[in-house]
């Protein structure tokens, strides 16, 4: 093997890409970076200053400013945070604000794990290894409904259901990176798969592609 090791993996919310992913960084030794988080810091920066986020140029200014205490230690998950973050995420002058920081992201090292929507089809189409994390939309809308009532919530499957429709909707018509597979990546549906067999199918093929 020569060269870094860079992994793009992307997929719809509640995939279980960003678990993949944090899994497949620590077996590598590879810095992680989950993009869906600066789309949220994004949302929660207009959230706070009270703007719309149908506001395409506050939400370009915000992304802009994006600084590191966003992100680092901040609880940006939540499925409102979700929604507003894939409104802005269809605005263009917010993918390129944020784009640059993405593209850099391990650059220097021996490479790094980087998971969303168009980590191998916009940020990083010369990745080493592209997966494409995938699953039913029942099967998503299950894991996403199990894991806020053990956050104590009292979520109503039917509205997880279609809030995660609306959230696909959104995320593959998109104009500009819209969600899709690159045409190069390893797809994997983990409707029937648990974390551990999604994570030892995965490291299988990154070994045999590095
Ligand atoms: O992955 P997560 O659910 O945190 O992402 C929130 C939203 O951010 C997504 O629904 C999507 O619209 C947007 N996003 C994106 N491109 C990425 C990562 C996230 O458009 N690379």
């Amino acid at each position: 093997m020569s060269g870094a090791l860079v992994i793009a993996v992307d997929g719809p919310a509640a995939s279980g890409k960003s678990t993949l992913a944090r899994r497949l960084a620590e077996h590598y030794r590879l810095p992680f970076l989950d993009t869906g988080l600066l789309y949220r810091a994004v949302a929660r920066r207009l959230q706070r200053r009270g703007i719309d986020a149908g506001d395409a140029e506050a939400a370009a200014a915000e992304a802009r400013r994006l600084a590191p205490e966003d992100v680092a230690g901040v609880d940006l998950s939540g499925e409102v945070l979700g929604g507003i973050a894939s409104q802005v995420a269809a605005y263009p002058a917010v993918r390129d604000a944020l784009l640059p920081f993405q593209r850099a992201f391990g650059g220097e090292g021996p490479g790094a794990v980087l998971a969303g929507r168009d980590i191998g089809t916009v940020v990083r189409p010369d990745a080493t290894v592209k997966i494409f994390v995938t699953a039913s939309a029942e099967e998503r809308a299950r894991r996403r409904h199990d894991e806020l009532r053990r956050r104590g919530e009292a979520p109503i499957f039917a509205a997880v259901l279609e809030e995660l429709r609306e959230r696909d909707r959104r995320d593959q018509e998109r104009a500009v990176a819209p969600l899709r597979a690159a045409s190069d990546a390893w797809v994997v549906d983990t409707t029937e798969l648990d974390a551990d067999a999604a994570f030892d199918a995965a490291r299988r093929h990154v070994d045999a592609m590095r």
